[in-house]
C-alpha cells in the first residue's frame, strides 16, 4: 500500500487562510486588478506569435468525444481522481432510467479555466496540475489534444506561466499535444459544432487582436452552424448572486460575440470558476452550464440560491446537493482546526490590542470588567496609535466583508471587527486578572505583562478563529453572503465531477456530467504499459458516477 506520503510531491489542498498565501493573494489580487487590466499581455501574446486558424476535428462519421474540465490543480487527490477516471479510454455510466453506456475519453481535453491554485507559477503548473494528468495518462496511447482558457488564477501573473504550459505547441502537456498559441482558440466540431473559448481576462472586454480572431471564424460558420461558448466564469449565477456590482450588470463581451460577430445565440455555455455543478436551461433548450469540479475545493451549492436566473434560465441539476451543502457548511464551526496557520492572525492582533491599552491604563482602571471597557475604549480616543490600530482593525474587516453594497458592507464589516475587538479586550482581561489576581503579580510588571501577551497570544488565536468560523457559518447560511471565503476555508477534496461531450452522427450533442462523491485519500503504485501510475487503495473512495445527462440539437 502507498499511502499520500509516497506519492512523490503530492500537493495537498490549498490552505486559503494561511497567512502566507493570504497575503500573497491579496498581493497578487491588487497588482493584477491594478496593472494587470493596463498591460494586457494577450496584445503581445498575438502580435508575437504566429497566426492561429481554427482547430479541425469535423466532419466524422463516428461518434466524436470531448471532455471539458475546469479548476484543476489544487490537491493531489482531488485533482489526480479527476484526472485518473478522465484518461481511462472508456467508463461506463448509468442513466437514471437504469441504462449502462459506455463513454469514451475525448479526442480532445479542454481546460476551462483556473488550471492551477492558488498562483501561477512554472512550478505551481508542474506539480499541480501537470504532473497528475501525466501519471493519469501514463501507458495509454491515443491520447487527447489539450485546449484551455484561462481562468482568474491563471491570470494573475499576466498569463506568462499559462503561456509557456498551454500556448507552446513543441512542448506539449502531460505527454499530449497542445496547438493552441494564443489565449483563445475555435474548435470545429462535428455536426456542424464550433467551440469558442473566449479569454476575458480579469473580467474586461475582448481585446482587437481576439476579436478579430474570432470575426475571422466567422467567416468559416455555414448557416447551420452551432455555437459553445466556454467563458472564464459563469457570469449568469454572479449577476443573481452580485446585482448592484457594474462587472455582472452586463456581459458586453458574449453579447458583442452572439450579435455582432456569429449573429446567432449559442445553444450552450460552458464554465468553471465556481466549484461545484450547475445547468441552468432555458425554454429554447439552451444551457448555461457550471462545472468547476475538476480538483480544487468544494463551492456551496445552497449560497447563493440560483434556481432562477435572468432570462427565463432555470436551475436543472446540482451537485453536490443543497443538503449536501448546507450540512458541510456547519464545518465552519471547526475553523481553527481546519485552519492552524491562520490563528497566527488573531493571535498577534489580540495580544498587540491588549499590548496597546496597557500602556495607558491604570489599576484604578482596571476595577471591574465594566470600568476597564470604559477606560479602555477611552484610551483608544485619547491617544492617536491605540485609536488608528483600531480603525485600521475595522477597515480590514470592512475590505474582507462580501458584499457590493456599500452600506451592508460597512454595517457587516464594522460589527465583525468589533466583536473580534470585544473578544480581543475579554482575552485580555482573563489574562490580566489571572496574572494579578490569581498569580499575585504586580500590573504593568516586565513578567506580568510577558505572561499576560503569553496568555492572550494562544487564547486569541483560538477564540479569533472560532470567531471567524462562526462568522462565515453566520454569512453564508443566513446571508448567502462568503460562499467562497466559508467553503475554501474548508478545504474539501470530494464532490468532485467533469463534463463529457458526444456529438454523434446525427450531430446531436450528449453533455455527460460524471461525479466523484468521495475522492481516494490513499493511492497505489502500479505500471500501465511500462510505465509507473496510481490507482485508488482506498476502500472509501466512491466510484465514478453520472450526474446528469442533457441531450442538445
Ligand atoms: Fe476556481
Amino acid at each position: 500500500m502507498v499511502r499520500r506520503r509516497d506519492v512523490p510531491k503530492a500537493r495537498r489542498m490549498v490552505g486559503w487562510f494561511d497567512p502566507q498565501v493570504l497575503a500573497q493573494s491579496a498581493w497578487l489580487v491588487a497588482v493584477s486588478n491594478v496593472f494587470g487590466r493596463h498591460s494586457d499581455s494577450r496584445l503581445i501574446e498575438a502580435l508575437a506569435t504566429q497566426r492561429q486558424g481554427e482547430f479541425d476535428y469535423g466532419p466524422s462519421s463516428e461518434d466524436f468525444w470531448l471532455d471539458f474540465v475546469c479548476d484543476t490543480g489544487d490537491g493531489w487527490d482531488s485533482t489526480y481522481a479527476v484526472a485518473h477516471h478522465l484518461a481511462a479510454p472508456t467508463l461506463d455510466v448509468v442513466h437514471a432510467g437504469g441504462e449502462q453506456e459506455t463513454t469514451r475519453r475525448g479526442r480532445v481535453l479542454v481546460f476551462g479555466g483556473d488550471e492551477v491554485y492558488p498562483y501561477p507559477s512554472r512550478l505551481e503548473y508542474e506539480s499541480r496540475t501537470e504532473r497528475p494528468y501525466r501519471k493519469a495518462f501514463a501507458g495509454y496511447t491515443d491520447l487527447p489534444d489539450i485546449f484551455a482558457v484561462p481562468g482568474n488564477h491563471d491570470w494573475y501573473d499576466s498569463l506568462v506561466a499559462f503561456s509557456r504550459t498551454f500556448c507552446r505547441p513543441e512542448r506539449g502537456f502531460a505527454g499530449c499535444k497542445t496547438h493552441q498559441t494564443r489565449s483563445y482558440f475555435a474548435l470545429r466540431l462535428p455536426g456542424d459544432w464550433w467551440l469558442i473559448a473566449v479569454d476575458l481576462q480579469l473580467g474586461s472586454e475582448l481585446d482587437e487582436p481576439q476579436a478579430r480572431y474570432f470575426q475571422d471564424i466567422a467567416k468559416l460558420l455555414t448557416e447551420r452552424s452551432k455555437l459553445i461558448i466556454c467563458v472564464p466564469e459563469p457570469r449568469w449565477i454572479l449577476e443573481v448572486a452580485y446585482p448592484k456590482h457594474a462587472s455582472y450588470t452586463e456581459d458586453a463581451a458574449i453579447a458583442f460575440l452572439e450579435n455582432e460577430v456569429f449573429g446567432r445565440r449559442a445553444r450552450v455555455f460552458l464554465t468553471g470558476d465556481r466549484h461545484f455543478y450547475k445547468r441552468h436551461e432555458n425554454a429554447e433548450g439552451t444551457q448555461k452550464i457550471t462545472s468547476g469540479g475538476g480538483g480544487a475545493f468544494l463551492h456551496p451549492t445552497h449560497a447563493p440560491q440560483t434556481h432562477q436566473l435572468r432570462d427565463g434560465f432555470v436551475q436543472r441539476a446540482v451537485f453536490p446537493d443543497e443538503a449536501t451543502s448546507r450540512r458541510l457548511a456547519w464545518r465552519n464551526w471547526l475553523f481553527p482546526f481546519l485552519n492552524p496557520y491562520y490563528m497566527i492572525l488573531p493571535a498577534f492582533v489580540y495580544a498587540q490590542s491588549a499590548w496597546l491599552a496597557s500602556e495607558h491604563l491604570q489599576p484604578d482602571d482596571l476595577t471591574d470588567i465594566g470600568t476597564a471597557f470604559v477606560s479602555t475604549v477611552g484610551a483608544a480616543i485619547r491617544y492617536p496609535l491605540d485609536g488608528m490600530w483600531l480603525l485600521g482593525i475595522i477597515a480590514a474587516f470592512v475590505f474582507f466583508t462580501d458584499t457590493h453594497v456599500r452600506w451592508w458592507r460597512i454595517i457587516g464589516g464594522v460589527s465583525h471587527a468589533l466583536a473580534q475587538l470585544c473578544a480581543a479586550f475579554v482575552v485580555g482581561w482573563c489574562a490580566y486578572r489571572f496574572t494579578t489576581e490569581t498569580l499575585g503579580m504586580r500590573y504593568a510588571s516586565p513578567t506580568q505583562l510577558l505572561l499576560s501577551g503569553a496568555i492572550t497570544f494562544p487564547l486569541g488565536g483560538v477564540v479569533g478563529g472560532f470567531m471567524m468560523g462562526a462568522y462565515l457559518f453566520v454569512s453564508v447560511h443566513v446571508f448567502g453572503r462568503h460562499s467562497n471565503e466559508a467553503f475554501s476555508s474548508l478545504r474539501i477534496a470530494d464532490y468532485k465531477q467533469w463534463l463529457r461531450l458526444r456529438i454523434d452522427g446525427d450531430g446531436a450533442l450528449s453533455i455527460y456530467c460524471i461525479g466523484i462523491d468521495r475522492v481516494p485519500r490513499r493511492w497505489r503504485r502500479t505500471q500501465r504499459g511500462g510505465a509507473p501510475t496510481y490507482v485508488s487503495d482506498d476502500p472509501k473512495a466512491s466510484p465514478p458516477r453520472l450526474l446528469d445527462f442533457v441531450r442538445v440539437r
